[in-house]
Parts: C-alpha cells; structure tokens; sequence
C-alpha cells in the first residue's frame, strides 16, 4: 500500500516540475550527464529521510536541503565526524599552521587597545571546528597576559566537533542543561569558555566576533529570474526517470523567498544565491555592535556580488556532486561579501571594511617578519613546513586570492577609524 502511494505521489510530481541543468562544476566540459546506478549499499538513511519528506510535502528548497544535510542531529555531515585536514574533505587556513592564528590574535589585540581596550571583553567564535585557530589565538593573548580578562564563546552546532574543542582548549568541562550555553570549561591558564547553538544566547557584553570559513557552510536559497523578470526559486525534487536519485528543479510559482527578495540596484544576475541565515546573523551583530561594543572578522572564501553560480560539495578534497550519497560530503557556497555590506550599512549601525585577499591580508600584518621569527626558532625539518606553509595561505595560486577578510565596526567610530586605520586592510 506504502509502495503505492509513493509510487502515485512520484508520478504526481514528475508530471508538475520543470528540471533545470546547473553547470557542472566537477567536469565543465561535459554537455550531458552520465548515468549513475546508485549500488544499494551506496543509499544511505539521510537519502530516505529526505525522500520521505519530497514525497509528503513537496521539493525542498537548496537551502533546505543545505541545511538537512549538513546539520541533521543524526546524519548530518558536521555532526558526527571531524571533516578537517589530510585525512578528511577538506583543509582550513588554520590547520595549515601557527602563523595564521598567531596574526589574527595580533589584529584583535591592535583592534582592542584601539578602541580602548574594554575590559573584560569576550572572544567569539562562530563554527570553531577543531578548535585550533582559538587554541593558537589563545598562545598569544596568554603571552600578552590578556587572557584573565576575556572570557571564550563558542557557537557550535556540531556535538563531535564541540567535544573535540573542549578537549583541545580545555583542563576540564561540563555539560549542561539549564543554561543557554550547552557546556562550559576553563583553560588551563584559567580563561573560562562556553558553547552555543545560536550567537543570540552569548552574553551581551563587548565582543570580537570570528568567524573563519562558517558563513559558507550556512544554508543558501538559489534564485533564478523568469522570462517575465519573476524570481522563482531551484528546488531539490526527485528525480523521474530514477526514484533513488535528486534532480534540480524550478519552482511552479513565486516561493516566500523568491517573492521577499530584493536585489541591489545595479545586481543585473538572473541566477543567484542568497543566504537568509548570514543575513540574520549580521543583523544581530549590527545591533549587538551598536549596542554593547565589538567588532568582527570574518574570514572566507567569497565574492562581491558577480558570481551566479558556486553551490558545491567536497568530498576527499575533490568536487562531489551536492545531490549525491547527502551527508558523507561537505555542502557550501561562497560568501557574497556584497550583500553583507549592504545588509550591516544599511541602518548605520556598522562600517564594513573589505574584502580583501588572504594574502594582502597576512603580509599587511607583518607575516613575513614572524614568519622569520619562527624559521629561526625551528629545527631545519621543521623549517620546510613551516616556509610552505606560509606560502599556502598567501601565494595567490593556493589560498592567498580565494580567500579573503572582511571586517564590521560600530559606525560611531567612523572618524577615530579614519584617523587609526585598522591593521591588515590598510599598509
Ligand atoms: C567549514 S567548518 C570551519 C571550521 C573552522 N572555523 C576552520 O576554519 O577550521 C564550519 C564550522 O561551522 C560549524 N557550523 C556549521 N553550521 C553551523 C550552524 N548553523 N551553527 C553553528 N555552527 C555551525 C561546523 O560544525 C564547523 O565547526
């Protein structure tokens, strides 16, 4: 009878959704798609979970879609592993060495004593993965005797990953129940931390937000205009010619999102992607800003409002195609940096600064003289990795273009800006 149902339910929905090709990404000079057999012991429960939920309510949106795959408390691709480094799909600016926290906890530190080095203040953190780029911030600001007047906050959604945190970070921790933090530790030099699901429950106090590659792992709605200049919304919908695979489809109609979307002026895309969730986090951090004091650096890979088309998913640090085996690879989409600023400017609460590129960036910050520091200090078989490393995150053909830092301040400090221009996007 079940079978039946989802059989008539199928048929009802291949009848009414029009599929549409994306470019593909993975092999760009294929015109068609070949055909994939899924084997059996490739389908997996998030698949079904999924399919269950097309065939009751209809195509999800991408950003729906997104979100299920890469958060499901069960199946979820950032739930239940650690994803990161040679052995995982992929690899970050901070795993590939010291050198990069060691310069971000310079900014905050140049940032803080600039705007009077409110005290105490709290270091935030938005997607932390394996900790590492706060353990490395936390050398510094330790070094600098900063760290008995901070507190650490961290918003994590994954239970893995958070574990994996509070062993890095922490002498010891505790889960709780009661409280709108889910857990809470201390360093070893004494420097307490908490963690979070949502940015809303971080005490309001001064803050420095970070967020290094978080925004691109939120869920985005993929637009694309009509002939009649009508935004409808791509949908994740079942495939017709086989029920165990997902196909791209354009919505019928006008979705909520479609319809409350509104581009900027000069936006001439017809195919874009937009994320309501970085949307809402910037419009918390613009009040946030404006009213307890901080300021935030968001580091990622991203562009400025020309680019079209860039939902992708890695697998074993190759492109993967997003609709296939949902959960064992990672989902994202790059940041439109664009947007951003037009969101956190546009009620005067903030100043945007950048983007600019990894690399400006670093060498603006004096890598290369801390770079000699640390060649100094190491043994020669050190030495090669560490120079390589460097060399990773600002050469422009590895990861010194692709990604790039951006950053907000409250508005009210416009003219003390102007006057002490903030380090790393300025010579
Ligand atoms: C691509 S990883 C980046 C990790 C780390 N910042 C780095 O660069 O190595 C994304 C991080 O954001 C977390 N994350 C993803 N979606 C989230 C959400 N909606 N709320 C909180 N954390 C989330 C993931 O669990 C993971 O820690």
């Amino acid at each position: 009878m079940l079978k039946a149902v989802n059989r008539y339910l199928l048929f009802q929905r291949n009848c009414s959704y029009k599929p549409i090709k994306r470019p593909n990404l993975i092999f760009p000079e294929r015109k068609t798609e070949p055909k994939i057999e899924i084997p059996e012991e490739k389908k997996n429960r998030l698949f079904s979970q999924l399919k269950a939920r097309i065939l009751t309510s209809g195509p999800l949106t991408v950003a729906d879609y997104m979100k299920e795959v890469l958060t499901n408390p069960l199946a979820g691709y950032y739930m239940n592993r650690d994803v990161f480094g040679s052995e995982g799909d992929f690899i970050t600016s901070p795993e590939v060495g010291q050198i990069f926290g060691e310069l971000i906890s310079v900014w905050c530190i140049n940032e803080w004593r600039k705007v009077g080095s409110p005290s105490p203040f709290q270091l935030v953190e938005l997607g932390p993965g394996r900790g590492t780029l706060m353990a490395d911030i936390l050398k510094v600001l330790s070094h600098f005797k900063l760290n008995k007047n901070m507190t650490i906050h961290f918003v994590e959604i994954s239970p893995h990953l958070s574990k994996l945190q509070a062993q890095r970070l922490c002498y010891n921790h505790k889960d709780v129940e009661d409280q709108l933090f889910y857990r809470h530790g201390e360093t070893i030099s004494g420097t307490k931390v908490y963690w979070y699901k949502r940015i809303e429950d971080v005490p309001e106090e001064f803050s420095i937000v970070l967020a290094h590659e978080f925004f691109d792992a939120l869920p985005v709605h993929k637009l694309q205009k009509d002939e009649n200049g009508l935004w409808k919304e791509i949908l994740v919908d079942i495939d017709s010619e086989h029920s165990e695979k997902l196909r791209f489809v354009i919505s019928k109609s006008q979705t909520p999102i479609s319809k409350i979307f509104k581009p900027n002026d000069d936006d001439t895309r017809v195919c874009l992607e937009y994320n309501l969730e970085t949307e809402r986090i910037v419009r918390h951090l613009a009040d946030r800003f404006e009213r307890d004091g901080g300021f935030g650096l968001f580091m990622d890979y991203g562009h400025f409002g020309e680019k079209s088309d860039t939902f992708r998913a890695f697998k074993r640090h190759k492109l993967h195609d997003p609709l296939v085996e949902p959960g064992t690879a990672d989902l994202t989409a790059d940041v439109d940096f664009k947007h951003i600023k037009m969101v956190a400017e546009e009620d005067r609460k903030l100043i945007a600064f950048g983007p600019i590129e990894q690399g400006t960036f670093l060498d603006n910050m004096e890598g290369p003289t801390r770079l000699q520091v640390l060649l100094d200090h190491s043994s020669p078989e050190a030495r090669e990795n560490i120079e390589s490393g460097y060399k990773m995150l600002t050469e422009p053909s590895q990861m010194g273009a692709r990604f790039k830092f951006f950053s907000l301040f409250p508005s009210i400090l416009r003219t003390h800006l102007e006057k002490f221009p903030i380090s790393g996007f300025f010579k």
